[in-house]
């Protein structure tokens, strides 16, 4: 990311020259994405394409095997379940022209696909420097003139255009990223459907595992229940509510934020905000080119500094026994954005964690611990969450990181099969791996199974697991059906893996396609979890 450069992998990408011609960066971009894409897997068809054709035809595989397994012809008649966006579409994409263009034109035909019809209704592109941008630079996106919205901004006022673009825009959600980044349609599907089954309005963030460890070591709440927040960058692709975006720019009004502050807005997006925000582990691509905004130390300590300060509003708000105390006396005045509501400490949301599927629409959730050591989460305020972020390093260790950075779920939903996610410890009992479809299965559907591949000691934790199937991931209906196993075609450290699975209900109460599968663990075994791939294939003429 722009913003933050921490991890050697991100900081190199802005050592490519600016001064590179414009068709030279489009050709390292492109070859960057061919070899992306043939790297993913042996199963997708990349071979033979020129880099302009595969620029122009841009095509993310529409699918992944049915099975693993050497021979598949019992499979034939199986898919993934693949549902498309369907409805109106309701959201407005928001990126801003940083300092690569040419991502900005692949990204914008990206979000163009017909794939993404029934999601993005535009794109607004803010451009934020002084050479102006036309339509007419975006000919090869393939974006229709309707769809494209473009904004030059007399001046660079960076991050804080998101949320102004996003307030302006005439749908009731956004969903935005950086210019350095590649994020697949059909996650942006997920993180779509997944708003419509939020209570209320909150962001859901895409990040990378680093990214993801750190706002789960910064997430902190008060012993009293009013402070419950933790720390999400938006750049890896976030969808947020429009009223989110209104209410964020009313509070940063009210609170006289200074030029500069306002600038550096993510930095205060979901601190301020006082919930906990859902965060997803990201399948993203990493785009390169250009120059990255956060350059070595300096943006680091700038984040820093401007991390503090959001602490600083929170806690003056929220005791307001310092500045800035915002609401009236009386208590009449409602705070704007900022979510005041008391909330015991909920462990268990945090327990759950999620991950974005690749090339089919779905969410992995786990309670699988993810680290092998508690971190600290209490404090007295706000302004303690960096120090608490470093002492939870401390206590994870550099193994307990190298771990979660290695084999993260996201690992076993990428549609790699060499990947796998891995658990800190050894399965426990209660342990579950739920995949949620976020939509229900259509009623041809006629089987479904929930398949892994996975090691041999899975295998046996998986022969002591319980499967089911869900309409609404509350009432859940076993399988009578024992779990099946056999040789994959999969070579893994000098074995074939396994590949397992389980038939589950297809249908629940009255009638309903299910829309959640599950496997929990109700044995106990001196064995991780080792998930190379998870999924889930059905029939349905
Ligand atoms: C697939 O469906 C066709 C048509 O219904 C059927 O003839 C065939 O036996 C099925 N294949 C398998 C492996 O079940
Ligand atoms: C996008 O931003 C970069 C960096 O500010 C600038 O060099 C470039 O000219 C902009 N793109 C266009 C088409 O103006
Ligand atoms: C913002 O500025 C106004 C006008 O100067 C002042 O009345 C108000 O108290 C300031 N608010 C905060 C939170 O500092």
């Amino acid at each position: 990311m722009f913003l933050n450069n921490r991890v050697p992998q991100t900081s190199q990408k802005g050592t490519r020259a600016p001064s590179l011609g414009l068709g030279a960066l489009v050709c390292a971009l492109v070859c960057g994405i061919v070899a992306a894409f043939a790297s993913m897997s042996g199963y997708w068809r990349s071979s033979g394409r020129s880099a302009d054709r595969t620029l122009r035809e841009w095509d993310i595989p529409a699918n992944l095997p049915i099975s693993y397994l050497q021979d598949v012809s019992h499979y034939e008649n199986y898919t993934r379940l693949m549902r498309p966006a369907s409805g109106r579409a309701d959201t407005t994409a928001v990126i801003l022209n940083w300092s690569r263009f040419p991502n900005v034109v692949l990204i914008a035909s990206l979000l163009c696909k017909p794939v993404l019809d029934g999601v993005i209704s535009q794109i607004f592109v803010w451009n934020n420097s002084p050479n102006p941008v036309t339509i007419k630079d975006f000919a090869s996106s393939g974006c229709s003139p309707e769809k494209l919205k473009i904004y030059n901004s007399p001046s660079n006022i960076l991050f804080q255009a998101r949320f102004m673009a996003c307030a302006q825009s005439s749908t009731p959600y956004c969903f935005t990223q950086d210019d350095d980044y590649l994020i697949r349609p059909e996650i942006i599907q997920a993180l779509r459907r997944r708003m419509t089954d939020l209570d209320h309005a909150k962001a859901v963030h895409l990040l990378p595992p680093h990214e993801h460890l750190s706002s789960q070591l910064r997430e902190i709440h008060s012993a009293d229940g009013r402070l419950h927040t933790s720390f999400a960058w938006l750049g890896h692709g976030t969808i947020f509510s429009r009223s989110n975006a209104e209410e964020f720019l009313e509070l940063l009004h009210r609170l006289n934020f200074s030029f500069e502050e306002m600038t550096m807005a993510d930095n205060y997006f979901s601190i301020l905000r006082n919930e906990v925000p859902e965060i997803w582990f990201d399948q993203g691509i990493e785009l390169g080119g250009g120059q990255p905004f956060t350059a070595g130390t300096d943006g680091d300590s700038r984040n820093r500094r401007h991390i503090t300060k959001a602490a600083q509003y929170l806690d003056g708000i929220l005791n307001c026994d310092t500045w800035p105390c915002i609401s009236s006396a009386s208590g009449d005045r409602r705070i704007p954005y900022i979510s005041v509501a008391k909330s015991p400490i909920a462990s268990s949301t945090s327990s759950v964690t999620k991950a974005a599927c690749a090339v089919v629409t779905c969410i992995l959730e786990t309670n699988i611990r993810l680290l092998l050591s508690q971190s600290l989460h209490t404090v007295d305020s706000a302004q303690a969450m960096l120090s608490i972020e470093e002492k939870n390093v401390e206590l994870i260790g550099v193994d307990g990181k190298e771990h979660y950075l290695s084999h993260p779920p996201s690992s076993a939903v990428d549609g790699q099969p060499h990947t796998s996610f891995v658990s800190a410890e050894n399965a426990r009992m209660g342990d579950f791996i739920h995949l949620d479809l976020l939509d229900a299965v259509t009623p041809e559907t006629r089987a479904l199974d929930m398949a892994f591949l996975v090691d041999i000691g899975t295998e046996q934790i998986l022969r002591d697991c319980a499967f089911a199937s869900s309409t609404d991931g509350i009432h859940w209906t076993l399988s009578e059906v024992e779990v099946q196993c056999f040789d994959s075609s999969v070579e893994h450290e000098h074995r074939f893996l396994r590949e397992c699975y389980a038939p589950v209900q297809v249908r629940g109460g009255s009638n309903t396609g299910i829309r959640h599968v599950r496997a929990s663990y109700q044995g106990s075994m001196d064995e991780k979890w080792h998930i190379h791939e998870v999924w889930v294939r059905g029939v349905s003429i």
